[in-house]
């Protein structure tokens, strides 16, 4: 398969790559401040623009997707458009803008996070935009049924991003294993999915 991922140059999206690599898929990595190929999810022009560029795919997988952190009583206007506008808005264009250049049959496998449904204090606005992601993921999914697949998966803190700030890395999940959730999707036939995966 041709795949395109978004956030190639990051912790999950590394290990993605190279499971799909080891299944002989042939993978166009996207950063966004690094890499060969950039794309700025919380642009959507220059999204739009993107996918006139990267020729036929068989699927998108997206491992990016920047949220806010923050109390309520500390979240601005920005806070919330930023987070909107980026792992939200980026998230669904990718799958609007993306359709053109995704044979029929292809699929979209985005990424959310269990803060969605198990929110800390805290994490109101990365809570609210993965949960959009995930609504939108089951209605898209009505829309474009048999023609195109829509997913995602939704993370539970990856042990190397733990290690990367001190912690432990359990309670947590490896970003080997957590690849092989979104290969499944991508390999597989679910559609409306949301794959929950943690340790
Ligand atoms: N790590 C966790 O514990 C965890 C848990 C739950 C959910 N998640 C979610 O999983 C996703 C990936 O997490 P990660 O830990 O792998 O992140 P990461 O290591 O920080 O990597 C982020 C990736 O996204 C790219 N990126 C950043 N801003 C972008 C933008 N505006 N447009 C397009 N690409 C952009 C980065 O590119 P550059 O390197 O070029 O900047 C990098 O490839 C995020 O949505 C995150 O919320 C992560």
């Amino acid at each position: 398969m041709r795949i395109l991922l978004v956030g190639a140059t990051g912790t999950i999206g590394k290990a993605i790559a190279s499971v799909l690599e080891s299944l002989g898929d042939e993978v166009i990595g996207v950063g966004h401040s690094s890499g060969e190929r950039s794309v700025d999810l919380a642009n959507a022009e220059a999204l739009r623009r993107f996918f006139d560029a990267t020729g036929a795919l068989d699927a998108v997988v997206c491992a990016a997707g920047v949220a806010q952190f923050g109390s309520v009583q500390e979240l601005n206007d920005e806070a919330y458009d930023s987070s909107i506008a980026n792992k939200l808005m980026g998230q669904v264009n990718l799958v609007r803008f993306g359709r053109g250049a995704v044979r029929e049959g292809g699929s979209f496998t985005l990424t959310t996070g269990t803060l969605s449904v198990r929110p800390t204090p805290g994490t109101a606005a990365v809570a609210m935009a993965s949960g959009g992601v995930e609504s939108f993921v089951r209605a898209a999914a009505l829309d474009l049924r048999g023609r195109y697949r829509v997913n995602a998966v939704s993370p539970g803190w990856v042990a190397e991003s733990r290690q990367a700030i001190g912690l432990a890395p359990m309670p947590g999940i490896w970003a080997a294993d957590l690849a092989r959730c979104y290969v499944r999707l991508v390999h597989g036939d679910a559609t409306g999915q949301i794959v929950e995966a943690e340790e």
